[in-house]
């Protein structure tokens, strides 16, 4: 495919690119042997083709002698993406103020769009943030709290979101009810019953994280939802998406939720310093940006984008990183991240030493992160060992109700190195 076919399809605006840098050679040389190698299968039957994936792993850029299988923090950039970052970079810089003060709005509306169309939202109601930390710290601090509201939270969230709320709750005098999620469910409905036994009338907001980076499990967050507004039809249901938005196969409104917060740099492979808040329409004039901003119209999604000066090649990639994702596609991307995580979760399952902690078989649970845990040996020993003895890069949870090593791997991860993490994770002190 040449590269202007491929940008149209990509649904990248020309115009919006006119005064900046066209060459994209990475662009040029991975997508078309994709799509050429893509051209003669049927859809799902690349998920086990090693030829294709061969292709996709010369897109990312690796050093260290090590395998790395803790891909859950961040994602590295593909090349192509990296490239047409580091062109913007140069670009801001050659042109400095005259950039900020002429072009960067239209960059911004540029990545708002190419986002909004993969997310499949209104463009009205997408702020570009930083990451998912910001953007659902400025949920929870600005929303409008009375004293003596509650809120429902799920027992394996994420740290950031557990402190903003705790702080909030101090300064707004609302209280927390937590959920116990179960480490290995056997249905939606223990799940669902978790949440709505702590829901009521007082409850004002609903915080679920749809994909639990400690262990990999996804929670039925549509039905949560359903049971929630069935008990109280005005509570907030606000989704922590920072794992699942373009790792799992869905579109954001298919999550039925009011509030979306994510970060770009994780399964989208953005550069870092790149996430959103998507917000329904009437939420926006009822929550206080983190940094103030008057200027704005109240139901003008832009006021949660105050941030002052800032990277803005992060945000110009957007619309490369989203280009680069179609080109594999998310059901594929989905699918072969889960095929990876199965043929190392099965093999462990049979391993007396070994406890997943992680829902792996079950699909509509499970994702590209699994936790396992040791019988004799602590999460930390077990991580050092797989570093030490076979070069194997995980990290450990420590976490009241998540304990283990947790592999995360990733779209350039080879079959050869999920078969030396099952021969290791066979004898962790052998070398
Ligand atoms: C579930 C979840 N929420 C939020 C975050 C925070 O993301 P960020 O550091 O990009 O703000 C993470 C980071 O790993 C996460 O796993």
């Amino acid at each position: 495919m040449q590269r202007r076919t491929f940008i149209r399809n990509s649904g990248m605006g020309l115009a919006a690119w006119a005064a900046l840098p066209q060459e994209l050679p990475g662009f040029d040389q991975v997508i078309p042997d994709l799509n050429a190698y893509a051209a003669g299968h049927e859809g799902l039957s690349l998920v086990e083709d090693e030829g294709y994936w061969d292709i996709v792993r010369t897109a990312f850029r690796r050093e260290g002698n090590y395998i790395n299988l803790e891909n859950g923090y961040f994602s590295p950039q593909a090349e192509p993406v990296l490239l047409s970052t580091q062109r913007n970079a140069a670009y801001i810089n050659a042109t400095s103020s005259h950039f900020m003060r002429r072009e960067q709005e239209q960059a911004i509306e540029t990545a708002r769009t190419a986002l909004a169309g993969f997310l499949g939202v209104d463009v009205a109601e997408l702020a570009l943030t930083r990451n998912t930390t910001e953007s659902l710290n400025t949920v929870i601090a600005g929303f409008p709290w009375l004293r003596g509201d509650e809120v429902v939270i799920g027992n394996q969230d994420y740290g950031s979101m557990n402190e903003a709320f705790e702080q909030n709750a101090r300064r707004y005098g609302f209280s927390i009810k937590t959920a116990e999620v179960p480490l290995l469910p056997q249905s939606d409905e223990e799940i669902v019953k978790a949440y709505t036994r702590h829901i009521g009338i007082k409850t004002r907001m609903l915080h679920l994280t749809h994909l639990i980076n400690l262990s990999g499990q996804v929670i039925p967050v549509v039905k949560i939802a359903r049971a929630a507004r069935a008990i109280n039809p005005g509570i907030c249901v606000v989704v922590d998406a920072a794992h699942s938005i373009a790792q799992l196969n869905f579109r954001l409104p298919d999550l039925e939720a009011d509030i979306v917060g994510a970060s770009l740099h994780k399964w989208l492979c953005n550069p870092l310093g790149a996430g959103m808040l998507w917000m329904k329409r009437d939420w926006i004039p009822r929550i206080w940006p983190l940094m103030g901003d008057t200027g704005a119209a109240p139901d003008n999604i832009r006021r949660f984008e105050h941030q002052g000066t800032r990277p803005l090649q992060n945000l110009m990639s957007i619309p490369h990183a989203i280009a680069f994702h179609r080109s594999i596609g998310t059901e594929l991307k989905e699918a072969r991240l889960k095929f990876l995580m199965k043929r190392w979760a099965s093999a462990a399952a049979e391993m007396p030493a070994l406890h997943l902690q992680t829902p792996w078989s079950s699909e509509g649970r499970n994702s590209a992160i699994a936790t396992v845990n040791h019988d004799s040996l602590s999460p930390g020993q077990l991580a050092q060992l797989l570093f030490d003895k076979h070069k194997i890069f995980t990290v450990a949870i420590e976490h009241p109700i998540v304990k283990g090593v947790r592999i995360t791997p990733h779209l350039y991860t080879s079959l050869n190195e999920v078969d030396a993490l099952i021969r290791a994770l066979r004898n962790p002190a052998g070398s």
